[in-house]
């Protein structure tokens, strides 16, 4: 037998507002059929004035907890992944906190930007597993749209809000059992200016809007995200073909295509979701899998990679036996 973080609950939150591409050009000077033809994009979802990061990180949350049949006491760990917190500080993972009722555990928020999930998986998993706590919720949760700048159209079209949660218990189990079997995580500093927010508490006192040289974070996208992949793979002896559905950061339908490509992994293993929820950052992969959940293609048993690239460059991928 051995420790392992199960997954034992998902869930899913979405502002109440859709922006459709049609919507959007009639702001902005783009067009329905370039969002489409680019990225797979069709519509987002905004958040209103009485929605924020931690209010959709809340419902994800309750609605993963409902899944796992747990109430808010008896988590000890909450990270929250998120590049749109609500303030500067305290970290939105202790307003989660306190809306669930899970005071007294430990709580805090992982910066990855889109990476941002994967990371709060691998920190929450080792902390699970070395028995810091027993039951965690891992959260990945923006409101990307605070941060666009509407003026650019480059960037402003491909964003979205929303939030995906998911509860880990430890669990003993058999060698072929449940859990998170391994997790990669990377980062390249050297990218920052490639897509990056341009402003920050301690640089200009101002919360910045995003900047982004699409077409090279795309080139680095593909590469990176086909490495990471196949090393979690490798990592544990499994092989492409082993693999029951692949859960990718949603920030473009080519890049998706294109990874899932470049390792042999059949377009009808892989979750799609940017077309309805656009890019949501670190919210795209939990986002992703609860949707796959409920609707019931990702079943008890499933093979599953979860993989998302973003801002720093940041990279990573988890490999789940659900
Ligand atoms: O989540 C973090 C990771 N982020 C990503 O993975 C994003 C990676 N990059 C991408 O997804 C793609 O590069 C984009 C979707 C951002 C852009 O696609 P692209 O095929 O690389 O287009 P481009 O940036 O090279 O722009 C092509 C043309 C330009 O016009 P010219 O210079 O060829 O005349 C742009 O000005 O499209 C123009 N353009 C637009 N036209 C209509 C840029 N944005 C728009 C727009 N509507 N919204």
């Amino acid at each position: 037998m051995i420790r392992r973080s199960v997954i034992t609950g998902t869930g899913s939150a979405l502002p109440k507002r859709v922006v459709t591409n049609q919507e959007l050009a009639k702001q902005v000077d783009t067009s329905d059929e370039w969002i489409v033809e680019r990225s797979g994009i069709r519509q987002r979802y905004i958040a209103g004035d009485d929605e924020t990061t931690s209010s959709l990180a809340t419902d994800a949350a309750r609605a993963a907890l409902a899944a796992a049949g747990l109430e808010g006491h008896q988590i000890g760990l909450i990270v929250l992944a998120t590049a749109t917190p609500d303030q500067t500080f305290p970290a939105s993972a202790t307003i989660v906190q306190d809306a669930l009722g899970a005071n007294g555990g430990i709580a805090f928020d992982v910066a990855a930007v889109c990476s941002g999930f994967l990371y709060a998986l691998g920190v929450a998993d080792s902390m699970l597993r070395t028995g810091m706590a027993e039951r965690a919720l891992v959260i990945g949760a923006e409101t990307m749209s605070r941060i666009v700048d509407w003026n650019d159209r480059a960037t402003c079209v491909l964003f979205g809000d929303g939030a995906g949660a998911v509860v880990l218990e430890a669990r003993e189990v058999a060698e072929d059992g449940p859990g998170l079997l391994v997790t990669h995580l990377h980062a390249d500093g050297a990218h920052n200016q490639l897509l990056y927010v341009d402003g920050g508490p301690s640089s200009t006192q101002t919360v910045g809007h995003i900047r982004m040289k699409g077409r090279e974070v795309f080139r680095h996208a593909v590469t990176n995200l086909a490495d990471v992949l196949s090393n979690v793979l490798a990592d544990q002896g499994f092989a492409p073909s082993d693999v029951d559905w692949v859960v990718p950061h949603q920030a473009n339908q080519r890049i998706i295509d294109a990874t899932a490509k470049k390792l042999d992994l059949p377009a009808e293993r892989v979750v799609l979701t940017v077309d309805r929820h656009a890019n949501t950052s670190a919210a795209s992969v939990p986002l992703a899998l609860d949707t796959a959940v409920r609707d019931g293609r990702i079943k008890p048993g499933n093979l599953v990679v979860l993989e998302a690239m973003g801002g720093g460059f940041t990279w990573g991928a988890s490999l789940v036996r659900m």
